[in-house]
């Protein structure tokens, strides 16, 4: 049986690093309220002029190294975005063009704070069909740039960076102790899209916009989802809660975290958590968490690893492998 296989991951974080206590200099909030509600402490920006495509390069690139893999040897780019540098082209064509490959095919896909997980479970798909043997998948977001920094609600929770995996098509006997993807689990809803958007766009505004969330529904959407979808792909699997060696959740805010993890029954040694120094990357989080996890040696060969993620949509989703 075919399955996509984790070769290589990465990361880049932009220079800037902001702590709470910076937005008290002119907003009502402190850094005590953002700790305490969200788990974060400090997140990364852009610099001015510093586009997304610029933090998912440098990404793309950390995971083609610790792949030891070319970029000419890879058959198609994959971003996951929602702030892109460009209505058109795609992002995923200017990294592409970054990375000097003239092969291949590169698109993004627009799936929020999910972005990655869908992105994943296409890349899969690619390989499974047999249209790529090497996929680069990147998370990247400038959530900075769409920020309504007057509302302390939003303001706060959100930074910017990028991750990338580099998988690779590989053959398994087909049971779950295979590497690789052994499951995905994708859903959205449609009728939930006003409680996380944003409040422009190409063809409603012809403005940028700006994010605005209700965030005490999404947080009990998250839970719920989240914990269900986690169960769902493992069983897709033949596989249960109580079998995970790591989960790399979407790093939104730590309680989401705990919570989701408490309904699972998971031990909080068994989650990875980076929110508290990269606050909510979007896309991009998941990706980060994987390289930060594999770094820190958290993630050992062998290991069943499931990520999941909630986002604008709502769109969520799971995946389970084997790293
Ligand atoms: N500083 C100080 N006070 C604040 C701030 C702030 N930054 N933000 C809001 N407040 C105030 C509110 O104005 C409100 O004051 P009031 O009672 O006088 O009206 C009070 O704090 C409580 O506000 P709530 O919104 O009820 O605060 P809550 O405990 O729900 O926490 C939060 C808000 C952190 C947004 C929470 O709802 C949450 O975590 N939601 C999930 C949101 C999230 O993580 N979204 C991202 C996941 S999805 C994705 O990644 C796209």
């Amino acid at each position: 049986m075919i399955r996509s296989v984790i070769r290589g991951v990465g990361h880049y974080l932009p220079d800037r690093v902001v702590p709470n206590e910076w937005f008290e200099s002119f907003l009502d909030t402190s850094d005590e309220w953002i700790v305490s509600r969200s788990g974060i402490e400090r997140r990364h920006f852009a610099a001015e002029g510093q586009p997304t495509s610029d933090l998912a390069i440098r990404a793309a690139r950390a995971a083609l190294g610790n792949a030891g893999i070319e970029a000419d040897a890879i058959d198609a780019v994959i971003v996951a975005t929602s702030t892109p540098d460009l209505t058109f082209p795609a992002t995923a064509t200017i990294v592409q063009a970054g990375l000097g490959m003239t092969c291949g095919f590169a698109f993004d896909v627009q799936a929020v704070c999910a972005g990655f997980i869908y992105a994943l479970a296409n890349a899969d798909s690619l390989i499974k069909s047999g249209q790529a043997e090497r996929v680069l998948v990147i998370g990247a977001e400038t959530f900075s740039r769409i920020m309504n920094w007057e509302d302390r609600s939003t303001c706060v929770l959100f930074g910017d960076g990028a991750g990338a995996v580099v998988i690779e098509r590989a053959e398994g006997d087909g049971s779950n102790a295979d590497r690789g993807i052994l499951a995905t689990d994708l859903h959205s809803d449609g009728r939930y899209r006003e409680i996380l958007q944003v409040s422009g766009g190409v063809s409603a505004s012809r403005t940028t916009g700006h994010l605005m969330m209700a965030g005490k529904e999404v947080f009990r959407h998250a839970v719920e989802k989240l914990a269900q979808t986690t169960t769902d792909v493992l069983a897709k699997a033949g596989l249960t809660p109580a079998e995970i060696d790591r989960v790399v959740p979407h790093q939104a805010n730590i309680r989401i975290i705990t919570r989701t993890a408490q309904k699972l029954g998971l031990p909080m040694e068994k989650v990875v958590v980076t929110v508290a120094d990269h606050g909510n990357t979007s896309a991009a989080s998941i990706p980060l968490a994987l390289s930060v996890a594999a770094a820190r040696g958290e993630l050992r060969t062998g290991d069943l690893v499931v990520t999941e993620a909630i986002g604008g949509g709502l769109a969520w989703g799971a995946v389970a492998l084997r790293w």
